[in-house]
């Protein structure tokens, strides 16, 4: 905590601050990634992931808390980075859009960055609390139960097929997850600058954070696509 005061200190530290939470938050869009690729595994696969993942409340909770606070931590970091910079430069600039030296990318942060949070609130109310009225079908998904023996899991994969064969839904995550991405990819070329490292060129850097922006981006929105395509229309009676 000590550390995390000192480095709040200076905006260097910030920086750092923001780099670090800014890592921690991509291992959790992997991890997630690699864990909703199982729907293409089918329904055992990520309903028996899903089952473990609720059945170890000490983990689960850990990572909701970590997560949190690495969200608290990269916008608060963020807001206060934005407003030291302004203030070190009452005047905007003459030429506001001028594009020297920053990417489209680098300009759009802030604007993708509160996007994507407004983007997590509504997953969370879509998928985790499961309110029937944001899933635009008006179902209760915590109704999708799976009989297994003689007790019930959450049916994790009808809950995926049918959130997503809504097309508007299913839009609405693909622009999502291409700005998350967006937001990841220009993430990651900043954070090697803040970070120091410089060990390849700028070019390489910045070629390494578009393609792991464009996996990303892929891979999340190959969900959507491929349930609009036809995936998972089994379990739709
Ligand atoms: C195709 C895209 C996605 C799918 C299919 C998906 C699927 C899911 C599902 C099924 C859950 C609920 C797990 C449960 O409670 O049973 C969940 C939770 C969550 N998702 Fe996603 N997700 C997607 C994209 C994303 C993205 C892009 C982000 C953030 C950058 C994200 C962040 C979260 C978070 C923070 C939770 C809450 C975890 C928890 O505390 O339970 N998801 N997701």
């Amino acid at each position: 905590m000590k550390f995390i005061t000192r480095l709040w200190g200076s905006s260097l530290g910030k920086k750092y601050l923001m780099a670090l939470s800014g890592i921690a938050l991509w291992f959790f869009v992997i991890g997630h990634l690699l864990g909703n690729l199982q729907v293409f595994l089918g329904p055992d696969k990520i309903n028996t992931y899903a089952a473990f993942l609720k059945s170890q409340p000490g983990l689960l909770w850990g990572a909701r808390l970590g997560l949190l606070a690495m969200v608290a931590l990269h916008v608060s970091s963020a807001i206060s980075l934005t407003n030291l910079n302004r203030n070190a430069r009452p005047q905007p600039y003459g030429h506001p859009r001028a594009p020297f030296g920053s990417s489209y990318a680098s300009r759009t942060m802030m604007m993708s960055g509160l996007i994507v949070a407004a983007f997590i609130i509504y997953h969370l109310l879509h998928y985790t609390v499961q309110t029937p009225a944001v899933n635009l079908t008006g179902v209760d998904f915590s109704e999708y139960q799976e009989a297994v023996g003689t007790t019930t899991r959450h049916d994790v994969y009808r809950m995926i097929i049918i959130g997503f064969r809504h097309p508007l839904v299913s839009l609405f995550y693909i622009v999502a997850v291409g700005l998350l991405s967006l937001h990841l990819s220009h993430g990651l070329s900043s954070m090697f600058q803040s970070l120091g490292i410089t060990r390849w060129s700028k070019t390489g850097r910045d070629c390494l954070a578009r393609t792991a922006g464009l996996i990303t981006f892929v891979g999340y929105a190959s969900i959507p696509v491929a349930v609009l395509l036809g995936l998972g229309k089994e379990v739709v009676k």
